[in-house]
């Protein structure tokens, strides 16, 4: 099977994956780290807190006086952070200023199907969508971005992206650093490809897709922040659209976790690395002392390459980043201790299954054997009930999984129970080569017989090559109907 992938990856193109590489040592700290703005939002007369995103192209100068190309919401690159509390029913007024459509897709949230932006919620150029919905979901770090059909790579790459974070009285009162941009920091990290001179251009492709040899966080090339907070939080968000990640810091000291996809876990838990696929989020804290200066670095030993798999190097295995320096002031405010215990996490219990389902990712991007079929609903699931997916990664290379609508827990990997950072709630999840998954979900409050939520890998090339799937959410004993469309229900 791997020789096929790689003839498929790589007839007719004449590339070659880019092999083992590294920036490591090789980074000037030399530009402060770009902080997205919070996004300003009004109460309308219903209470509804309302935001505004244009989707724009403009131009970015990641090198001062050097113009790349770029699109971005509300900007030129990225966009702002969405802010919004647990409770709150909130809107969105979304403009598409490009000349060609986009979506815009809330990744990690819990809403009805028609306000998800998926491939569906389709925004023809010069028109806006306003979905809106109720925030119903635990304090969490979230994120937006294009999910058009076939152009999420590449609308994704050119800068559409940004934070959503969700707060909650809960999260509040544990006293965690919360002051965004102080000691509160979005750290959206993805890979990028520039010139000699800093103009951003197209990343070398390889079987994952693009892969660029260049860090960028928050948009900025070569980043330090400079923290006064003894204790900082760091909001990580791997918005690359291929490339994973195995964060640590270049002195050795534990990478201590405290939230994942869907909000926090039940205590911390210090790690000598942190893994994020294309998606998936994680919350880190960090104490310094005084003057000193730590760097945040992705470092791919060969033991952790081994596990992304044989041709770890088109993942961009065996390599070591320099991501962000951390430089602490030489008077820094104090934190209290962090609560030893953060979150309740209530198990589901096995016993409620309703459904099994089985989700094969095969070689040629296929799930279950089908490439996305816009017109084809793949899966119907019956609201507040619980659902096994036993998802199998059947190829020899790392893929991930992303599930619309719902938090899930992780039941077993490879048959054993999930380490502690894998045991919180999680949206996204890496898939080492030829390992099953088993997931537990419940979906829950929405149902809508014709409009799919979708579940697919979210290596963005491998999903715009239909590396997808569709499920609707119905009510007991209601079948799904894609309007306008064939309809195969398995
Ligand atoms: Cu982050 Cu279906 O996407
Ligand atoms: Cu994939």
């Amino acid at each position: 099977a791997a020789g096929g992938l790689v003839t498929l990856a790589f007839a007719g193109c004449g590339i070659v994956g880019p092999g083992p590489i590294s920036t490591e040592g090789e980074v000037d700290f030399d530009t402060p780290l770009a902080i997205p703005p919070l996004a300003e939002s009004t109460i309308d007369a219903d209470g509804t807190r309302v935001f505004a995103l244009d989707a724009r192209a403009g131009t970015t100068e990641f090198e001062p006086g050097v113009a790349s190309d770029t699109w971005g919401f509300n900007g030129s690159y990225l966009g702002p952070t969405l802010v919004a509390d647990r409770g709150e029913r909130v809107r969105v007024d979304v403009t598409n200023s490009l000349d060609e459509p986009t979506t815009v897709h809330w990744h990690g949230m819990h809403l009805p199907a028609e306000m998800d932006g998926g491939p569906h919620q389709m925004i023809d150029p010069d028109t806006a969508w306003s979905p809106e919905w109720d925030i119903d979901q635990q304090a969490s770090t979230l994120w937006y971005h294009p999910h058009l059909h076939g152009e999420t790579e590449d609308h994704v790459a050119r800068g559409l992206a940004g934070m959503f974070m969700l707060h909650d009285e809960h999260e509040r009162s544990l006293g965690l650093p919360g002051e965004y941009g102080v000691d509160d920091i979005p750290v959206i990290v993805q890979d990028s490809g520039f010139s000699a001179d800093g103009e951003q251009e197209s990343k070398q492709r390889g079987y994952a897709g693009g892969l660029g040899d260049e860090l960028i966080v928050n948009g900025t090339r070569g980043p330090f922040l400079e923290v006064s907070d003894e204790l900082v939080r760091l909001r990580m968000l791997n918005a690359s659209t291929a490339r994973s990640y195995a964060f640590t810091w270049s002195d050795g000291r534990p990478v201590d976790l405290i939230a994942t996809d869907g909000g926090l876990l039940e205590a911390p838990v210090s790690l000598d690395h942190v893994r994020l696929s294309p998606g998936e989020r994680a919350e880190v804290l960090l104490r310094v002392t005084p003057g000193e200066r730590v760097v945040l670095q992705s470092k791919m030993t060969s033991e952790i390459a081994a596990l992304v798999g044989p041709v770890a190097d088109m993942n961009g295995g065996n390599d070591t980043f320099d991501v962000l320096e951390v430089r602490a002031a030489e008077t820094l405010d104090p934190a209290p201790a962090v609560p030893a215990r953060l979150n309740t996490i209530t198990d589901f219990d096995p016993a409620d299954i309703a459904t099994t389902r089985r989700f094969e990712l095969s070689d040629s991007f296929e799930i279950n054997g089908d490439a996305m079929d816009m017109g084809r609903i793949d899966e119907t699931v019956t609201v507040d009930t619980l659902e096994r997916w036993v998802v199998e990664n059947a190829t020899q290379v790392p893929h991930s999984f992303h599930v619309h609508d719902v938090q899930f827990r992780i039941a077993s990997i490879g048959g054993t129970a999930p380490p502690p950072e894998l045991a919180g709630w999680k949206d996204t999840i890496f898939t080492e080569p030829e390992t099953e998954y088993e997931l537990l979900l419940r979906f829950e409050d929405y149902t809508d017989a014709d409009t799919p939520y979708m579940y697919h890998c979210h290596l963005l090339w491998h999903e715009d090559q239909g590396m997808m799937g569709q499920f609707a959410v119905v009510e007991p004993g209601q079948s799904a109907t894609m309007t306008g469309g064939t309809h195969d229900e398995h």
